[in-house]
């Protein structure tokens, strides 16, 4: 769509105010676009009473964890990344951390092997003890709190209320939902999964019927009443490690009360003339989204058409070499001193990546090498832009989707499973992808590497571009295509979200592409070229907005693969 399209289409919006479902949303003010439109409804109410970005995020993050459970989350950790309108950034780290009783053999058997058959996540194991030695130290609470604290506006009470409200009288369960708690009910084989959905007289909650949570209401009451120490103080603290104690989990009232979120200084680089703005370790998103955007700029992309079989070539020999350095570096850098950021987003380290690039052949990937086999598919990612262009990316997770499935009947959430993210068995790795690197093999207090990505672009030192996604490792790799979509193709948000996405990460040695809409000619064309190719249904879920200043718009949209999300602004 052209600038005067565009513009026709939003002023028509405006005019009669309402938000029309299209796959692209127009708003003047602000707007919140998330995987559940009753979150993005309670982030956008925030900003009318005068909230700012953060503020917004705070409610809209509290509110997921109500009516967005398999992700939303106050029982596991993400990433935020703020710019404000004059385009200085900054990013709240809340990453889960190992608990103090964790150790580097701790999933090992008597012989040091990784048990086969035996995963490190309580949603897929009958096994109570493995599934709660899967849990990582919560962050989500104390990175909400803190990003508050040194951003917010609003009272902090003000932010927790909506999310009580909807836990406490309840929403209409979706269809979404309503087809998980139908699957959990009859096979989870975990007891806090199967009632989780269901209601006071035992049924479980139907498609349009309410859904209410009375024990979550209580916890985030405490949240509201006692900000940080409500969560790592006080009977919820008590509670958790009551709950770990009696089920075989290792997190204590000490790793509860030594848990603090961390603000660090973003990952900074750039694409033409436009400024990334991304999340350091312990993500690995940042580092690896700017390595791949400036091997994509050493690419004569004029030459290669778009979508072509050059095309997605060139996006897997990109991903291939960035995730090879991802698995050798990257990890918490509390505890990994010597991360070398400078050199792996710099533009001559680039140079000489791409050289041993074959534009005819799939180069093979080493498997003595790197690596990692377990990976959550699951975590949510939200974006906001308020009235005055400040912006907030922010993705968090509880690992797999529902996390490890587990929490205690009296506290109303679900715990992560994110010790799952830690390189599991140390010094081992192996093609089919598992990895045992030193710098995220498991340590006390450590965080786990993520794949996080919630990034903001710069356009003319201000907030351009807000996006992110939730996956796994594949979340780097569908916000960088995304990206890409945005600042080389000029595409617009939601087209540049419903692009065609492929996925390599080093090991296994694989293309995953998402299965529908990439032509059986241009598969057959990289098979020839020594690739391997497996289909998904779809890859990432993006949520992402534009602020076009020229037209002083802010423009969003939410992946269709996401069938409770919306962008909503006002
Ligand atoms: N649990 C997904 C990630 O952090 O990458």
């Amino acid at each position: 769509m052209n600038h005067i399209r565009i513009l026709a289409f939003a002023c028509l919006q405006l005019l009669i105010g309402t938000n029309v479902t299209t796959a692209q949303t127009y708003a003047r003010n602000g707007m919140v676009v998330s995987s559940s439109e009753l979150a993005s409804n309670v982030g956008v109410e925030i900003l009318k009473k005068g909230g700012n970005a953060i503020d917004a995020s705070v409610a809209t993050a509290f509110a997921l964890a109500v009516t967005h459970p398999a992700a939303g989350n106050i029982g596991g950790g993400g990433f935020l990344v703020y710019m404000d309108s004059s385009g200085s950034a900054t990013t709240i780290d809340f990453r889960e951390k190992a608990p103090l009783r964790a150790s580097s053999d701790m999933f090992l058997d008597e012989v040091g092997n990784l048990p086969e058959g035996i995963n490190l996540y309580g949603s897929e194991s009958t096994n109570n003890h493995i599934g709660l030695k899967s849990v990582g130290v919560p962050g989500t609470v104390a990175g909400l709190y803190l990003a508050h604290k040194k951003y917010g506006h609003l009272p902090w009470a003000d932010l927790v209320q909506p999310s009580i409200d909807l836990a406490k009288n309840g929403f209409e369960l979706t269809w979404s939902l309503a087809r998980e708690a139908i699957f959990f009910e009859s096979n989870s084989p975990i007891q806090f999964l199967k009632d989780y959905f269901k209601k006071d007289n035992g049924a479980v909650t139907k498609f349009g019927e309410i859904w209410k949570q009375t024990e979550l209401a209580n916890t985030l009451s405490e949240i509201r009443d006692h900000g940080h120490d409500g969560f790592y103080g006080g009977v919820v603290a008590k509670e958790i490690a009551r709950f770990m104690e009696e089920n075989g989990g290792l997190i204590t009232k000490k790793d509860l009360r030594s848990y603090s979120a961390v603000e660090r200084k973003p990952i900074k680089g750039t694409y033409k003339d436009y400024d990334i703005y991304s999340m350091p370790p312990p993500s690995s998103g940042g580092i690896a989204l700017v390595e791949m955007m400036n091997l994509m700029e050493l690419a004569n992309l004029d030459s290669i058409e778009f979508n072509s079989t050059g095309y997605f070539h060139l996006l897997a020999e990109v991903m291939r070499r960035t995730f090879a350095d991802r698995a050798e570096h990257l990890g918490d850098p509390d505890f990994n001193l010597s991360i070398p950021i400078d050199k792996l987003t710099s533009k001559e380290f680039a140079k000489t990546r791409f050289q041993n690039m074959d534009m005819m052949r799939a180069s093979p990937s080493d498997s003595s090498k790197f690596g990692q086999i377990y990976d959550g598919e699951n975590t949510t990612h939200f974006s906001v832009v308020d009235k005055d262009g400040n912006a907030v990316s922010l993705t968090y997770t509880l690992e797999h989707s529902y996390g490890s499935g587990m929490g205690s009947p009296n506290l109303g959430f679900i715990f992560n499973n994110e010790m799952g993210d830690f390189n599991p068995k140390p010094d081992y790795t192996s093609s089919t992808g598992l990895i045992g690197t030193n710098p995220n093999i498991i340590q006390p207090e450590k965080r786990m590497l993520s794949s996080m990505t919630p990034t903001i672009i710069a356009k003319n030192g201000k907030p351009y571009l807000v996006i992110g996604s939730p996956g796994g490792r594949t979340i780097i790799n569908t916000v960088f295509q995304t990206v890409l979509n945005v600042l080389e193709y000029n595409m617009p948000v939601d087209k540049a979200i419903e692009a065609v996405k492929i996925h390599h990460q080093w090991l296994p040695d694989h293309i995953l592409y998402e299965k529908d809409v990439l032509s059986p000619d241009t598969k057959r064309n990289l098979e020839d070229m020594g690739h391997q190719l497996t289909p998904v249904t779809s890859l990432g879920s993006l949520m992402g907005i534009i602020i076009d200043p020229e037209n002083r718009l802010i423009i969003g949209a939410s992946d269709s693969s996401s069938s409770d999300g919306k962008a909503v602004g006002y």
